[in-house]
């Protein structure tokens, strides 16, 4: 069976021997992170079971069939309909053109089969489909596929469009937040801590979900976009500051700014912490130390996400490392390469006052 399957941008060894070790397969098809593999059926629940860190998300193919060039669109809906989707659902159509070059973007496919669905009396829904219909277009061939969202791991075929979609101006480093978030189901509340914040991307994404953000790094935060969107900050300087004083900044804005080393910044004044972000661009053992100098503010249950910067290629090392480096003070519940991820993982962990076992992590 043949599976269109997403995976990390920049590990190419680690993906595919992660693959490997999910199941035996032959590469059908691929351009740069994406593959269309075959292998045995139930792929889906074997990568589900693996908790793979490469492999992102994958989805059946039905039907793969070749792109008449003369007759594009036509051939792309005689692929998505020969799928069989099911009169009576809730239908979403979703194309991911990987690299065509005929003029209609991903949207316009997109329209077009959700008009030719409605014209054959099929309901469609963008908002809240029971199914999807979708199609990959590669080398002029249409991979089509149709699934019951409630079976789908990832709603989605294509992540940096869909967390554009959903997050407005977008940095790849609100991406990698963005995805990180949903792909830890993260909800989090009271004060957040953004260790290595600037320019504010990721304080600006918490800050617009209603938490107040403590941003720390020397570099300045980008106040202009801050400003357009009613996200209210505040700069200051200086080293040490007391629980009340922190308490009375953050009164009075969204974000307030440490324009300070987050290695030298005394964490004693901050508390009730309940989310604590790490972007900071340095090597996992030095990263993870400075989080540490922080791990007394959080909350009980507080969230941790850290990014685990790989200076070379081989990612186990450095995630070793910050595993290693957080260990006894966080439990290490997750790492992935997100898509938005070039040379980097993304770890979450979670604080737990009680002393974590060593057989736990
Ligand atoms: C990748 S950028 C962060 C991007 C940010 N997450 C965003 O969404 O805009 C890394 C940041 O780490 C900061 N940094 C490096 N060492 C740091 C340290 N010791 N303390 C605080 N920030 C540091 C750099 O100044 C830089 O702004």
């Amino acid at each position: 069976m043949l599976y269109f399957v997403v995976t990390s941008y920049i590990f190419r060894k680690s993906r595919i021997d992660e693959l490997r070790e999910i199941a035996e397969f032959r590469i059908i098809n691929s351009f740069n992170n994406l593959f269309v593999i075959d292998t045995d059926e139930g792929f889906i629940s074997k990568l589900a079971n693996h908790r793979p860190v490469f492999v992102y998300s994958a989805f059946p193919i039905m039907v793969s069939m070749p792109i008449r060039k003369e007759k594009y669109i036509e051939s792309i809906e005689e692929a998505a309909l020969r799928t069989n989707p099911e009169p009576g659902k809730r239908i979403m159509a979703e194309c991911f053109d990987v690299n065509s070059k005929e003029g209609y973007s991903a949207k316009d496919i997109e329209v077009r089969l959700g008009r030719r669905l409605e014209s054959m009396e099929f309901q469609t829904d963008l908002k809240n489909p029971e199914a999807m219909l979708y199609v990959v277009l590669m080398d002029m061939v249409c991979y089509a596929g149709y699934l019951n969202v409630d079976k789908m791991d990832k709603p989605f075929l294509n992540p940096e469009r869909h967390y554009l979609k959903m997050g407005g101006r977008i940095s790849r480093a609100e991406l990698k937040l963005l995805e990180a978030l949903d792909e830890f189901q993260i909800v989090s509340e009271g004060i957040a801590l953004d260790l290595g914040a600037a320019p504010g991307g990721w304080s600006r994404i918490i800050a617009k979900r209603g938490l107040k953000v403590i941003a720390i790094d020397k570099g300045e935060l980008d106040l202009e976009s801050l400003d357009k969107e009613g996200v209210r900050s505040m700069s200051v300087s200086g080293t040490s500051f007391s629980c009340n004083e922190i308490k009375k900044l953050l009164d009075s804005c969204d974000i307030l700014h440490i324009r300070e080393s987050a290695a030298e910044v005394d964490p004693s004044g901050m508390c009730g912490v309940g989310l604590l972000l790490n972007d900071i661009n340095t090597g996992p053992k030095e990263s993870s130390e400075i989080l540490k100098r922080y791990v007394g503010c959080l909350c009980d249950g507080a969230r941790v996400i850290m990014t685990v910067k790989c200076i070379k290629k081989k990612a186990s090392t450095y995630i070793r490392q910050a595993e290693e480096g957080l260990r006894g003070q966080l439990k290490v519940t997750g790492v992935r390469a997100l898509p938005s991820n070039r040379q980097e993982v993304t770890l979450y962990a979670v604080k737990r006052h009680v002393d974590i076992p060593d057989t736990e992590k």
